[in-house]
């Protein structure tokens, strides 16, 4: 992808863009949301199809000229309904958060109540928060983890799902190294009438593998993002049974959103492509044993994770036991070169600013394809870092392996910074 064009243009944005291809290239991505999306996914994204207005659905739109944005959405739904064996989906939601709002639009009412995870407890800020919509307009009941183990425990989803008799349960997290029962949550749901919707924005890229159970067949609706493991370009999608496809759609168009970004549908289809291949596969089996081998060498070197591990592609550090901060961690590792995010853990004491944990994430890292050797040395960093985190000379000696490590797996070799 040439920036010549934009460098004549718009030297100061081009500058920015550059500066940001080196910051990916020269640190450690190790926030669990994030990945690295292929060169011909950008190049979808960055394509003409920006221009198009394309409001309604492939074959009824209110526009003209739609005929070659429509086959490129026919094939995005074509390859989503094929990765995840669903029945139906929308894949016109600008992102994570317009998904769950066009769900929250499609099935209740201002006012109902929602059952979802404490947002301090690995939940997201779509599932309920106070000061989100999800919130706003609703009743908001949550279930929790287990303190002692930081696993959620379907009798206690089921218990809280009977006193506050939710008209919807959403499963799904931002910061939970576990697997998810989703036949348990649907269970629980038909239990006390309500309908189940899944978020899984942040497995998917393990669901589309097979290499976490998948929600489809249990939820009625089934929420995503594509940019965080499933390795799309930044946007959501919505799956739903049958009964309720036409209620998702109106949901998305006209309910929630305006014109489709036809530009992030092409791509959308493009790494719909990419996760259909084989290689897909062993990549997000790469995904969960570099989480495992980081979230050993972590134990061994006397760290505390919650819930002692993960099956999926995240772990969260508890630095309690050490008495640190996840605000003063995530400044030590960003200085050492490793980007990674504060999160609270169970029964945090600290603010939600400040919080005891770091979230990290091992899908970007093994983009640039890390194994479980790198993760090791990611790890044993870290451990340094924890157990001196006010010296200078270990933050530079971690800077310089991380640094080092960065230098042989090139991110985008292709496009060289022209201003950097
Ligand atoms: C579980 C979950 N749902 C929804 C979202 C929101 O996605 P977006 O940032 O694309 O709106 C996130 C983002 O982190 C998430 O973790």
């Amino acid at each position: 992808m040439s920036v010549s064009r934009l460098h004549q243009a718009d030297p100061e944005i081009a500058a920015a863009i550059d500066a940001e291809l080196h910051r990916q290239n020269s640190h450690l991505e190790l926030i669990a949301s994030e990945n690295f999306a292929s060169l011909a996914v950008m190049e979808a994204q960055g394509s003409v199809m920006t221009n198009k207005y394309a409001e309604g659905l492939p074959g009824k739109r209110y526009y003209g000229g739609c005929e070659h944005v429509d086959k490129a959405e026919l094939i995005a739904i074509d390859r989503a309904k094929r990765l995840f064996d669903a029945p139906h989906v929308n894949v016109q939601p600008h992102s994570g958060a317009s998904a769950n709002i066009a769900a929250f639009l499609a099935t209740i009412k201002p006012g109902d109540t929602i059952l979802g995870l404490r947002l301090d407890q690995g939940g997201h800020l779509t599932h309920g928060s106070a000061v989100n919509i999800s919130g706003l307009y609703f009743n908001v009941e949550a279930y929790g983890v287990n303190v002692e183990t930081g696993l959620i425990e379907m009798e206690e989803v089921r218990r809280q799902a009977v006193a506050t008799q939710p008209k919807l349960i959403i499963a799904g997290a931002s910061a939970y190294p576990r697997q998810l029962d989703f036949a348990a949550f649907r269970a629980i749901a038909d239990e006390v009438g309500a309908i189940l919707m899944v978020d899984m924005a942040h497995i998917a890229g393990l669901v589309a593998a097979g290499l976490h159970p998948t929600p489809i067949p249990h939820a009625q609706i089934t929420t995503t993002t594509t940019h965080k493991t499933l390795r799309g370009p930044r946007g959501g999608m919505i799956f739903s049974d049958t009964e309720w496809a036409t209620k998702i759609d109106k949901a998305v168009f006209p309910g929630s959103q305006g014109g489709p970004l036809m530009h992030v549908i092409a791509a959308k289809a493009v790494a719909l492509g990419e996760a259909l291949r084989p290689d897909f596969i062993t990549y997000q089996r790469q995904v969960i044993a570099n989480a495992q081998a980081m979230a050993e060498t972590l134990i061994s070197e006397g760290l505390s994770l919650v819930s002692g591990g993960t099956d999926n592609h995240l772990l969260l550090l508890d630095l309690r036991a050490q008495g640190l901060t996840g605000k003063l961690m995530e400044g030590v590792f960003g200085a050492a070169g490793l980007t990674v995010n504060k999160n609270a853990v169970p029964n945090d004491p600290q603010k939600p600013f400040v919080t005891s944990g770091i979230r990290i994430g091992t899908p970007a890292v093994t983009t640039r394809g890390m194994n479980e050797d790198d993760m090791r040395a990611i790890a044993r960093g870290m451990a340094k870092l924890v157990r001196e985190p006010e010296s200078a000379t270990v933050v530079e000696a971690v800077r310089k392996d991380m640094a080092e490590l960065s230098h042989r797996h090139p991110l985008y070799p292709e496009l060289q910074p022209a201003t950097v």
